[in-house]
């Protein structure tokens, strides 16, 4: 395995896929784990991160400098590499100007990290600071226009460093460096597939609930019914599953989940109609917080309700993600940084005291979906966009009455049909329609009408931090706009959103 020091890096998660993508496992660490956690954890190699800090600020991060001790092949990026060129003795500078985006990078001295390539290709680069002088024994293997100490490397000690950004797509080659550096310097093995990380993580959980009850709330998307087959996998009839109807759904979600999970992966689904629960809460309510309060506050009490029914359970499973994880560490960890808590039915675990099940814990999405195909997940299960859990609700501006979430159900089904048959669906991160709080007037057959409006929203985004307005095709929103108004009663005018995050958010409220 490969760990990934984060030095603040917008990018260490990035990193981690790469090497991940290579079917070499790897696992993110704060850049103050004590040294003896590294040692224990064996790596075949480490790579130091980029950051946002100046290695000499006050603050800057750092680590147990015994790292380069360890005989262990190291490869530092940006920061990565000017922490280690400072540590070993050498000089950094800061930039007067800062080097942002693309350059030409040649190659002046053999390097294995770029066996095979032809000197002069374009790389990403994203730095202020530069080394000037170089530790005793290191070579300069690649220079920049504007950046003469580009790429170093010791090749006695492995210890090489990267001022581009090989982990980022724009990098041409930046992919094949890191190959080279699992493959050709650190040795590792491929051995960090889906299919093997299934069978251990059936083995575990198998091992960890032994023939104890697990609880699983269903929520219909990706990871909590990936988290949940596989559960059902180790333990089978022992996972009990509940899935809160809250009124909220989007059209024949309900029909499409009960064929998903029940009918093909027969996994034991309680479903709970609580419709009018959550729609006599919400009355009147058109506040956006008020209405999550709400919406949180009574799934966890029908949540609660119905697990107290399953008589015994000890666990609650749940779809956590990794990305979860890395984010609820501070980027430089530590015994100050702040803990978020992510679980997705917040509180329960503690206050019904039960033990966490959360096998989905070191994956990322792309990896999910893959272990939802080795698991025999169909792909309409695995390829769903995210929707949130206080579900339309968020997409109805103002009251959510029984009409509203019709017109907005019927509208969303249209929106997405057509997103579908466009082969768009699976390219845009989430596409939706959003019922606003207005009506305008219009003319329809000679006739007056003074209705509601729809918009569109549709954003490209890979992990919803930040989000781009999806440049869908103008026949393609003529045709969403046509068979809305033209099919859906009481909506005269479709408008599309246009706007960014930031400074939006994807959701409306
Ligand atoms: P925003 O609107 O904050 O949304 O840009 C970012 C992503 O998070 C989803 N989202 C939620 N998901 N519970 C969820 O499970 C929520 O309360 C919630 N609010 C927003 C949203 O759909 C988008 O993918």
């Amino acid at each position: 395995m490969i760990v990934v020091i984060d030095f603040g890096s917008q990018f260490n998660q990035l990193i981690a896929r790469r090497v991940r993508e290579n079917n070499v496992y790897c696992q993110v660490e704060p850049s103050n784990i004590p040294i003896e956690k590294i040692k224990a954890l064996h790596p075949e190699g480490i790579i130091l991160s980029g950051g946002p800090s100046s290695i000499y600020e006050e603050n800057s991060p750092t680590m147990d400098k015994s790292l380069f001790d360890l005989g262990i092949p190291v490869l530092g990026i940006c920061y990565g590499m000017h922490y280690m060129v400072h540590i070993l003795g050498g000089k950094i500078k800061k930039a007067s100007k800062r080097e942002y985006g693309f350059a030409s990078l040649e190659i002046k001295d053999s390097d294995p990290l770029f066996k095979d390539m032809e000197t002069g290709f374009q790389c990403w680069m994203s730095h202020g600071d530069s080394a000037i002088e170089l530790p005793e024994n290191f070579k300069i293997t690649a220079s920049t226009q504007n950046t003469p100490i580009a790429a170093i490397a010791n090749p006695e000690k492995k210890f090489y460093g990267l001022q581009l950004h090989p982990e980022v797509e724009h990098s041409i080659n930046g992919s094949k460096m890191i190959r080279h550096f699992l493959f050709d310097v650190c040795k590792c093995s491929e051995n960090w597939t889906m299919k093997s990380f299934r069978d251990g993580a059936v083995a575990q959980i198998k091992e960890a609930v032994g023939d104890k009850k697990v609880i699983m709330g269903l929520s219909g998307g990706v990871d909590s019914s990936v988290a949940a087959t596989l559960i059902h996998k180790a333990i089978g009839k022992n996972l009990f599953c509940i899935f809160v109807d809250n009124g909220l759904l989007r059209k024949n979600e309900k029909q499409t989940l009960e064929k998903n999970l029940i009918t093909n992966l027969d996994l034991n689904i309680k479903f709970v109609d609580a419709q009018d629960k959550f729609l006599t809460a919400l009355k009147g309510v058109v506040d956006p917080e008020k209405k999550r309060k709400i919406i949180g506050n009574l799934f966890i009490e029908v949540f609660e309700a119905q697990a107290s029914e399953i008589d015994g359970a000890e666990f609650l499973g749940q779809g956590t993600l990794y990305p979860d994880i890395i984010e609820s560490k501070s980027a430089f960890g530590g015994p100050t940084s702040i803990i978020k808590s992510h679980h997705n039915v917040g509180g329960l675990p503690e206050k019904m005291k039960l033990k966490l099940v959360e096998p989905l814990q070191l994956l990322f999405k792309d990896e999910v979906r893959k272990l939802g195909t080795e698991l025999g997940i169909n792909d309409d299960l695995i390829w769903r966009q995210p929707f949130p859990g206080p579900g339309l609700a968020i997409r109805i501006m103002g009251e959510i009455t029984e009409k509203r979430l019709n017109i907005l159900r019927e509208a969303d089904a249209l929106l997405l049909e057509e997103i579908k048959n466009a082969g768009l669906y699976r390219k845009l991160w989430q596409s939706f329609a959003v019922l606003l709080p207005i009506k305008s007037v219009g003319v329809m057959g000679d006739k007056r009408t003074f209705a509601n409006c729809i918009a569109i929203r549709a954003v490209t985004s890979n992990d919803a931090m930040t989000a781009d307005w999806a440049k869908l095709p103008h026949d393609l929103l003529g045709k969403i706009s046509n068979r809305i108004i033209n099919e859906v009663e009481n909506i005269n005018r479709v408008v599309f959103d246009i706007t960014s995050k930031p400074p939006g958010t994807i959701e409306w409220e």
